[in-house]
């Protein structure tokens, strides 16, 4: 396979690095939107509602982005973009705790019985507890030292990030209950990723 100039440039250490960085400030940038609202007193009517959907939106799309890095390699060939799926796949997980944190902190302000009872009693709920535990052992191994320790068994564990994603999407789809358009639009996009996934491990196989 021929090597474009693009990806020539993004091989170079000093490039890899602009890269990165630049990645990393974007990713940031949902961050800072919610925390400029907060000083400009642009949250709107429901401040809580608001952060802690615009967190959970932004949890969604990065780790729909993470899934994205091996499909976009393939298609483009430029390996170096597998580089940057480990920084992806922990922002999302930063974006999740902040999701989740909004939800503990504001709006139950740490009421367990009645997070408690939300887990048990509201299926989104449920949804959403359930795809943040899966997300944990993911986190926590992916550091260097745990890609080369697990080996093998680390793509297999790392292969829950397709279950997760799908529990996810339950997740918005059991919340929004009547307009599900958004949450449609996410299942598309996970079921164009999952089936490209799928597509390339049948043709590997024949
Ligand atoms: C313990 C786990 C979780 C809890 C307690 C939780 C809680 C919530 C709550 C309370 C809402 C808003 C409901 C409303 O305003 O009526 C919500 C919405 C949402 N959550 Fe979660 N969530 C969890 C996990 C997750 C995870 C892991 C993700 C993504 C990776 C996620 C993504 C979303 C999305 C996309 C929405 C809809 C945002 C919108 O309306 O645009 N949640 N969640």
């Amino acid at each position: 396979m021929s090597t474009s100039s693009a990806e020539v440039f993004v091989s170079t250490p000093f490039a890899g690095k602009f890269v990165k960085s630049a990645l990393f400030t974007l990713l940031l940038i949902p961050l800072a939107i919610p925390i400029y609202w907060f000083y400009t007193n642009a949250l709107g009517a429901n401040p809580i509602e608001t952060i802690n959907r615009w967190t959970g939106d932004w949890a969604l799309r990065v780790l729909l982005l993470t899934l994205a890095v091996s499909p976009l390699r393939r298609l483009t060939g430029w390996n170096n973009f597998i580089q940057y799926r480990r920084m992806l796949g922990l922002f999302a997980f930063f974006y999740v705790c902040m999701h989740i944190s909004s939800y503990i902190i504001l709006d139950q302000f740490f009421d367990f019985g009645a997070i408690f009872d939300d887990v048990i009693k509201r299926p989104f709920i449920t949804a959403g507890f359930t795809s943040f535990l899966m997300l944990i052992p993911l986190a926590v191994t992916s550091t260097k030292k745990m890609v080369e320790r697990l080996q093998h068994r680390w793509i297999i564990l790392h292969r829950l990030i397709y279950i997760i994603g799908m529990v996810v999407v339950l997740h918005f789809w059991w919340m929004v209950k009547i307009d599900t358009r958004e949450p449609a639009i996410y299942a598309g996009i996970l079921a164009v990723l999952l089936g490209y996934r799928l597509f390339y491990y049948i043709k590997r196989k024949i």
